[in-house]
């Protein structure tokens, strides 16, 4: 695939951590149609020590948006979302002035109902309202690592089931699929916390209201401000992140306005989400 039009990378890529817990700023993109081997690796392996990575003053076409995210994984469609015509892989989020509720508005890892979940998104920002519409990122091998020792070694052996039904409705096609709570990165081997408030229906091998007690529990514990990123957009950033030891949510504070992101979700199928 050529990411010639509008596309980007880089014989001499910078990556500039932030402050914090998670993400870095990636500088010194070039566009160029071929990829070099090494400027790919160095990519993946910014993601994986970063987590979330930002490009900005990027603005793609729809077709150099795939190539770029195809740089990280390969692109997967969007079961329940419409994608931009002609691109199967590339879907919309866009919010009108006179919508209420917003995409990806409560905390989340993208598709965790999949057997093979993404495990990293790319995000284009395409029209911005003048105030708020942030992101925000959570690092959940933090959020493991922050919880009581007994807790991590009571969760390491836990399965859940994850289903769409919860964010997608009850539609004929709906996925389910089963997830540690606790998977090893493949990248890393370290463990992170994998507990999805909006797909999550039960933890296997547990009573239902001690189940739903320890998910309560996660789901708070996840979301610490001292694990989060937050975003402030700007037209033509891109940020990919790590799909899996990331949660995020997208903020819903921007009435009247219209909010326009182009998406592109990739999966690892040589490495998918294992038993514990
Ligand atoms: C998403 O959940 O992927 C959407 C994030 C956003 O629109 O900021």
């Amino acid at each position: 695939m050529s990411i010639a039009e509008g596309s980007v990378l880089t014989h001499a890529i910078r990556i500039h951590p932030f402050a914090g817990p998670l993400g870095a700023e990636v500088s010194g993109l070039r566009r160029e149609s071929v990829v070099p081997d090494t400027v790919k690796e160095a990519l993946r392996v910014a993601l994986s020590t970063h987590l979330v990575l930002v490009f900005r003053g990027q603005s793609m076409s729809p077709q150099a948006l795939l190539a770029f995210a195809a740089l990280f994984g390969e692109p997967v469609t969007h079961q329940f979302v419409q994608a931009v015509p002609p691109h199967g892989q590339v879907t919309e989020i866009r919010k009108e002035p006179d919508h209420l509720h917003n995409f990806g508005g409560a905390w989340h890892f993208d598709l965790s109902f999949m057997a093979c979940p993404p495990s990293a998104t790319v995000l284009m920002a395409k029209e911005l309202p003048a105030h708020g519409g942030d992101t925000v990122w959570s690092n959940q091998y933090l959020a493991y690592a922050m919880l009581l020792a007994r807790c991590r070694d009571g969760i390491d052996s836990l399965l859940a089931e994850h289903t769409s039904q919860l964010a997608f409705g009850h539609g004929a096609h709906a996925l389910s699929a089963v997830h540690p709570l606790a998977p090893r990165h493949p990248h890393s081997g370290c463990r992170y916390l994998y507990a999805n408030p909006v797909s999550i229906r039960r933890v296997l091998g547990v009573a239902d209201e001690a189940g739903n007690t320890l998910l309560r529990h996660l789901y708070a514990h996840a979301i610490a401000l001292e694990f989060q990123y937050r975003h402030r957009w700007e037209l033509g950033d891109i940020v990919v992140w790590d799909n899996r030891a990331t949660m995020h949510k997208a903020m819903n504070d921007y009435p009247g306005e219209r909010r326009v992101m182009q998406r592109v979700a990739v999966t690892d199928r040589r490495h998918r989400i294992g038993l514990p």
